[in-house]
């Protein structure tokens, strides 16, 4: 049996990736091992029971690992990575940071989109493969037929993406604010003739004197408000998750210079919404051709078993095309498909992920499935 490193196992990435790992009985083809940078010597959970939880941080103990699968951040990836392949370790990385996804021996796993590439690459005996960013894991799960039809000339994605992105602390902090905004004007909510414009005023006042403690990991109120702009700021105009959204998705493709085939136009306007761990995008395409729009739902949703299409109409998307409808499910919502006024070549898309699952832990155990498979 592979003996699988897990690191970062009882953060948020994590317990999500150990819910699933469990659920599809991954514990039963490997033989776990659980390391934590915080509780040495602990117990481990009931897949390892008896073994002391190892340190995170010791690399002798890594480098008897034959796969590492790591959810630590990309902190841990940096200090640790490059001293366990010092002591000559060759097993295989797999890791959700983006530390790193753009490296020429790293390959960026998404199996339902791109299992060629990654079978080409552990024919080439690469063994780093990482997880992508969760809005481009997201969008091509579920237009992955279109990419893999070469329909696609280029697209925009306007992403409304969850607060969970940013991690636990901001979740937290997101709903903190929905409590302080409501308590301030309960009383007047409570009281069913108060002027609408009186509690308006007050919310606003509130969300303008939120201290630095009370948005402390979004710098600015969320609750009531969004955030028109995600990660670093690369000095050109544009966010770091809008840089990712063509670089990843076309290395997730095997598209761009280093695979010879021209990159795929992608560009991106990413915002911060209050939601919870649903990434949305509203997509423009442009087609290389005119394809009618029931081939195009077609092409979706034989895709892959996770894209599902939803009918653009209005009832199915306000039930089905949600952050609400959608988390904690594994199936990708693509919906409000049709065809724009610019012409037969244009068209319009929604989609709706939960960034947790295809976008962080899915294809990280599906790589491990990969590796026992292989
Ligand atoms: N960068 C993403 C976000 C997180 O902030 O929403 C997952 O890649």
């Amino acid at each position: 049996m592979l003996k699988v490193g897990l690191v970062g196992w009882r953060g948020m990435v994590g317990s999500v990736l150990m819910d699933r790992m469990r659920a599809e009985n991954d514990f039963a083809l490997i033989e776990p091992v659980f390391f934590t940078t915080s509780n040495i010597g602990g117990a481990a959970p009931k897949e390892a029971e008896g073994q002391p939880l190892k340190s995170a941080k010791d690399i002798a103990a890594l480098n008897l690992m034959d796969v590492v699968i790591t959810c630590q951040g990309g902190d841990y990836t940096t200090e640790i990575y490059p001293l366990l392949r010092d002591t000559g370790w060759h097993g295989y990385w797999i890791d959700a940071a983006k530390t790193l996804r753009m490296q020429d021996d790293a390959v960026i796993v998404l199996d339902p989109v791109n299992m060629p590439v990654i079978q080409t690459a552990l024919a080439a005996g690469i063994k780093n493969y990482i997880g992508g960013n969760c809005t481009v894991s997201c969008m091509l799960i579920g237009l992955g037929g279109l990419f893999k039809a070469d329909l696609i000339e280029w697209m925009t994605c306007m992403t409304y993406q969850a607060a969970s992105g940013g991690g636990a602390q901001h979740m937290r902090e997101l709903l903190t604010q929905f409590g302080t905004l409501n308590a301030e004007v309960k009383s007047l909510l409570d009281d069913p003739a108060a002027a609408i414009l009186e509690i308006d005023r007050k919310i606003l006042a509130r969300q303008q004197a939120l201290t630095a403690d009370e948005t402390q990991n979004f710098g600015v109120p969320l609750a009531g408000n969004l955030i028109p702009w995600i990660d670093k700021d690369m000095g050109t105009g544009i966010s770091l998750e809008e840089w990712k959204g063509m670089a990843e998705a076309n290395k997730i493709l095997g598209r761009g210079p280093q695979f010879g085939i021209a990159a795929t136009p992608i560009d991106s306007l990413c915002v911060r919404v209050g939601a919870m761990r649903c990434h949305s995008q509203a997509l423009t395409i442009k087609l290389k051709k005119d394809v009618p729009l029931v081939d195009i739902e077609a092409i979706l949703a034989n895709d892959n078993a996770w894209a599902r299409v939803i009918p653009n109409d209005r009832e199915h998307s306000i039930r089905e095309l949600t952050p609400a409808a959608v988390t904690g499910n594994m199936h990708i919502a693509v919906g409000r498909l049709r065809k724009l006024a610019m012409g037969p070549e244009y068209l319009s898309a929604f989609t709706v992920g939960d960034q947790l699952l295809w976008g962080a832990a899915e294809p990280l155990r599906r790589m491990l499935r990969i590796l026992l498979e292989k």
